[in-house]
């Protein structure tokens, strides 16, 4: 099933600026996701795309809270529509008038599957999330004390065993670090520090 999205803009650019809150992103996530384990990823992918964009990327309030609304909806179709992957929300949001910077972003976090190329750090870092994100989540579950002395180094060991979270794709994550100025390592330990508290 191809999940090429087939074009490369998104959103009018008469709604930049044109957000929704967290609430009413969460009562859309609650509705369309009822899996609650994916509603989690998702979540945790807010955390950090909030978090980078006001540690790392000087963001103000506004800016942060786009990062953080392409982090909470960027899989909000996957259990709905699996088919329609990405397409669907895109379309509800183009529906809602929702700033297109959020819409490109949560089209290009998966180049390889959309064919969305991510076009600006916002972009580039939702897609470095994405899998590392729940990779490392995974990483966390199967210790006794969860994140809790969790090391980048053991993360970065369980990258290099393909059969743990195997569904992960490691060439993803070697392609979202290579359009990055970031280190893979330094990524892993924001990710700790970001998500653990998320639930
Ligand atoms: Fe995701």
């Amino acid at each position: 099933m191809s999940h090429n999205l087939g074009r490369n803009s998104f959103g009018d650019p008469a709604n930049a600026g044109n957000l929704m809150t967290i609430e009413e992103a969460n009562t859309l996530l609650n509705e369309w996701v009822p899996n609650e384990k994916l509603r989690l990823h998702m979540k945790q992918v807010a955390a950090v795309m909030k978090a980078w964009a006001i540690e790392k990327e000087n963001a103000d309030e506004q800016t942060a809270l786009k990062w953080e609304l392409a982090g909470l909806l960027h899989d909000a179709d996957w259990e709905k529509y699996p088919d329609d992957h990405c397409r669907i929300i895109i379309e509800e949001l183009e529906k809602r008038n929702i700033d297109p910077d959020v819409i490109h972003c949560i089209a290009s976090h998966g180049p390889g599957y959309f064919g969305v190329e991510p076009n600006n750090i916002m972009d580039k870092m939702i897609y470095a999330f994405d899998e590392l994100s729940g990779f490392v989540h995974a990483a966390a579950l199967i210790r006794p004390t969860r994140y809790e002395g969790l090391e980048v180094k053991s993360v970065l060991k369980r990258l290099k065993s393909p059969a743990f979270a195997a569904q992960v794709s490691r060439e993803d994550i070697n392609d979202a670090i290579s359009r990055i100025n970031t280190s893979l390592e330094e990524v892993i330990q924001f990710i700790i520090d970001h998500q653990k508290n998320v639930n």
